[in-house]
């Protein structure tokens, strides 16, 4: 298959956790005005609306999907929008039609005008109970107990199926718990990694939603972000997997993330209530194989837990000090 150029990229999701930091990476790689910005109703950050452009669109109405990329000449889609495990599993009426409609609405949209390509992220909710928990490998048992997870399959078997049916180029990867400190995570099981972080610097305390012993893959931003762009930019005629790929970066209990930050924060205090989202949990991977992405496209994360965490407290310690906390 021959490989097109990504000429103005269109971000789905732009104004989350994830999408507000890939969508400025963007911008500096690709121009400001080539990468536009796009979400259903939160309001963008000011950093988001300064840098280009930026547009509300629903997912899960094809039209308002196919009146952007035609006013801005997309011919490329990052799909960033989903409604993640935790709200999912509140309300899975709602994570289905977003998860899988939309999706299936940017596939279709990338398609019928014959889009460079596609990037859907995808996630360790697609393994369950069943899949072996200690390096999970690349190919083994997607059975997820919950509704993210059941559109996180779907969504990998549907991509690559417009991969080798219509030959649209669409590739995606297995994000861990993704951790950061610009945009904070809406509606996951893995968000206590990031809570704990700011609940630390803010109150110097923190009640954790899942047990001390709880562990669980992890990536910080900046590896997301590189193997975000280093997947989209690979040699096509290298890469033997599309849109499922294992990635990680470290695994690290909720107890032993509390004492990493207790080495900078002494009086650090952490109680463990765990609630509906340690099921979750307990259903997904403690680490990761992610022999494949390295092979395929030279994945290879910079972040451990020491230094996401010194980082982490740096970055928060000084927005806090701002009073932008
Ligand atoms: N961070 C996501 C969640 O917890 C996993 O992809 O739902």
């Amino acid at each position: 298959m021959a490989e097109k150029k990504i000429g103005n990229i269109l971000v789905t999701g732009s104004v989350g956790q994830i999408g507000s930091e890939l969508t400025l990476a963007l911008r500096e790689r690709y121009g400001n005005d080539h990468v536009l910005a796009t979400g259903r109703k939160t309001k963008p950050s000011e950093k988001l609306l300064e840098s280009g452009p930026f547009e509300f669109i629903d997912v899960s109405r094809k039209h308002t999907i196919e009146e952007v990329v035609d006013k801005y000449n997309i011919n490329y889609i990052v799909h960033m929008a989903a409604i993640l495990s935790a709200v999912g599993e509140k309300n899975p009426l709602l994570a289905w039609d977003v998860n899988m409609n939309g999706l299936h609405n940017v596939l279709e949209v990338a398609r019928k005008r014959e889009m460079a390509g596609v990037l859907i992220p995808s996630s360790i909710a697609v393994f369950g109970p069943e899949t072996p928990r200690d390096d999970t490998p690349q190919e083994t048992v997607l059975k997820p107990r919950t509704m993210y997870g059941v559109t996180k399959v779907a969504g990998e078997l549907l991509s690559d199926y417009y991969f080798h049916r219509f030959g649209l180029d669409v590739r995606g990867l297995r994000y861990p718990g993704i951790i950061s400190s610009e945009t904070p995570p809406g509606g996951g099981t893995t968000d206590y990694a990031v809570e704990i972080f700011y609940e630390a610097i803010k109150n110097k305390k923190y009640t954790c939603f899942v047990g001390e012993d709880t562990r669980l893959p992890m990536m910080y931003m900046p590896d997301c972000l590189d193997a975000t762009l280093q997947l989209m930019e690979a040699d096509i005629s290298k890469l033997k997997h599309h849109s499922d790929f294992n990635v990680t970066a470290m695994s690290f209990s909720a107890g032993e993330l509390a004492a990493e930050i207790k080495k900078h924060i002494p009086e650090f205090a952490v109680a463990y209530e765990p609630d509906f989202r340690q099921a979750i949990a307990d259903s997904w991977p403690m680490s990761v194989d992610d022999t494949v992405a390295r092979k395929e496209w030279g994945w290879k994360p910079k972040f451990e837990l020491a230094e996401m965490t010194k980082d982490m407290l740096e970055k928060l310690g000084q927005k806090h000090k701002a009073g932008q906390l």
